[in-house]
């Protein structure tokens, strides 16, 4: 029997997914400023506001899994947190599991009537979320906030519908606070 080595590395410490199988995503902040209330016209442009590593066989055949993870960087647009750009599945069927491996944030969620609710994200924190709920990670620590993910990989991304329908909360941060502005 041959032994391998494994095609990808996920260093929990630290929260890094490595492999030659791994690919790499950069959201900088030009792609990302559509997500906020207001444009900082003082971030440039190249800032890099998140990364996605993904280790996926890349075969959409029903019951194959991606496994991912995200690090959003301790960035504020104008005082709001930084956030991904949030979405739901494609396939409403889809389920995905998400994991704080490092830093400190909130999971927001909203179901298909524009109810908003959120999770607590810390190392440990394990989220259940359901194939019919939209979700958008959010930094309001001051460093790297690191989640993994693990969802089906015919559950693609509806990037549309939530621009079309946006989340109602968002969430600002000052030197003491973190404030929830609700429509
Ligand atoms: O599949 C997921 O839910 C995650 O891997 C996200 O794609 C990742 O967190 C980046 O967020 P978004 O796809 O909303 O930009
Ligand atoms: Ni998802």
């Amino acid at each position: 029997m041959k032994i391998f080595e494994p095609k990808a590395k996920h260093d929990f410490m630290n929260g890094i997914l490595q492999g030659d199988a791994v690919e790499k995503s950069v959201k900088l902040y030009k792609d990302a400023k559509h997500f906020y209330k207001n444009v900082d016209a003082d971030l440039r442009d190249d800032t890099v506001m998140y990364e996605v590593y993904l280790y996926s066989k890349g075969d959409d055949k029903v019951g194959n899994l991606n496994w991912g993870l995200t690090v959003l960087k301790p960035v504020s647009v104008l005082g709001e947190c930084n956030m991904t750009r949030g979405h739901f599945h494609k396939d409403l069927n889809c389920a995905e599991f998400y994991f704080g491996f490092a830093g400190k944030g909130l999971l927001l969620l909203m179901d298909e009537d524009g109810t908003c609710y959120s999770e607590k994200v810390f190392p440990g924190s394990v989220h259940h979320i359901d194939g019919r709920v939209a979700h958008r990670l959010i930094n309001i620590g001051d460093e790297d906030m690191k989640v993994g993910a693990c969802w089906p990989v015919q559950s693609g991304h509806d990037y549309e519908r939530i621009e079309k329908f946006p989340f109602k909360a968002r969430i600002y941060k000052d030197a003491n606070d973190i404030k929830v502005e609700e429509e």
